[in-house]
């Protein structure tokens, strides 16, 4: 059991607070799926939720192509709403529209140092694929980054941040600013704690460990049928098993990876021993991934055709929840400023 910190819970509801999001960068994949969104459902009945369309952090490595990331914020939202996140339990907000949390980054920023952001792990990696960007000059804002998402958490009093495995460096500078600050400027902050999804990282259909946008191996909620058929017949199989009668491996497999993700058990004891016997071939059976896939996505599609059709009703859901959201932001900022003294 987790324990919260209720004496500085201010949500009314006496829920815990979740505060957790995506980056408009592109449409989600099944990668966000089983590594975030599926947690976020199931949590949100429990938890008083709060999901970000961090659209300021997708501008730290797009600030070249601003309008990639606004036209990206609605097929978010959408995402979202289509996997079941419920606007009745949920609160969706738009980052931007949330000034309070750009004013907690700048106060934060007196209180880390430039060597422990240059030590996160996950700003490190995320640096490697933005060579082309970044050169060997990174900008501040990037690197900052992480001290941004501290403020977004915090500006809500999010007492859990359900995430991947690399958000964890992020969760732990947000814990350490909290301390820090509640040590300097008296107790004011909940400090979060991150909840790592049981399928912390979904691999690409090339079998590259991430999924990504940027890497082109990745299966998107709103793929149609046909195009994850294409996708699937470019999964990267077993190379040993060239003949239908070949005997395979499994664990050598993409296809096999993610037939264990969208298809029932029973089947999937036939697909392993069919395939290590030699008794199925690769093409039947990434047909019948594809249809398990494409089945598993027709729910989430439909309800996600229903709110293309009915754009007015998104509109009005951002705006109600960035509207709530800001409410909870400014009382947080209330007493933030009460304590340094910035009250005026
Ligand atoms: N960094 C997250 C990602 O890349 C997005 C994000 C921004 C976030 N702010 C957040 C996640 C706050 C959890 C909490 O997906
Ligand atoms: Fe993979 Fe299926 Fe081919 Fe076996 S039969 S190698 S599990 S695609």
């Amino acid at each position: 059991m987790l324990k919260f910190n209720y004496k500085y819970m201010n949500n009314q509801n006496q829920k815990p607070r979740i505060l957790t999001g995506d980056r408009p960068t592109g449409p989600l994949h099944i990668g966000h799926y089983f590594g975030a969104l599926k947690d976020r459902v199931e949590l949100q009945d429990k938890y008083d939720t709060f999901v970000i369309i961090a659209d300021v952090q997708a501008l730290t490595d797009n600030f070249l192509t601003p309008k990639k990331v606004r036209d990206n914020v609605k097929e978010v939202v959408m995402d979202n709403l289509a996997v079941g996140i419920d606007p009745k339990k949920s609160t969706i907000f738009i980052q931007s529209m949330i000034p309070e949390i750009a004013e907690l980054t700048v106060f934060y920023s007196n209180l880390v140092t430039v060597a422990r952001l240059e030590r996160n792990p996950t700003t490190k990696e995320e640096l490697k694929q933005k060579e082309k960007l970044f050169k060997n000059n990174i900008t501040y804002g990037f690197l900052g980054y992480p001290v941004s998402q501290a403020a977004d958490i915090t500006a809500f009093q999010a007492d859990l941040v359900p995430a991947g495995e690399d958000q964890v460096p992020h969760i732990e500078l947000a814990r350490e600013i909290v301390r820090k600050f509640n040590e300097i400027y008296g107790e004011t902050l909940v400090e979060p704690k991150a909840k790592i999804s049981a399928f912390p990282r979904v691999k690409g259909l090339d079998g590259n460990s991430k999924m990504g946008k940027s890497l082109n191996n990745a299966i998107y909620l709103s793929d149609s049928p046909d195009i994850i058929r294409q996708k699937v017949k470019m999964a990267f199989t077993d190379p040993q098993k060239i003949r239908l009668t070949d005997i395979g491996h499994p664990d050598n497999c993409m296809v096999y990876y993610y037939h264990q993700m969208f298809t029932d058990s029973n089947d999937l004891k036939v697909v392993e021993s069919e395939c290590r016997t030699g008794a199925r071939g690769c093409v039947a059976c990434k047909n019948q991934l594809a249809d398990n896939i494409i089945k598993f996505l027709a729910p989430i599609q439909e309800k996600r055709h229903y709110y293309e059709s009915h754009p007015e009703i998104v509109d009005q859901i951002i705006k109600e929840g960035t509207a709530k959201a800001r409410e909870v932001a400014k009382e947080t900022l209330r007493q933030v400023k009460e304590k340094m003294f910035l009250n005026y």
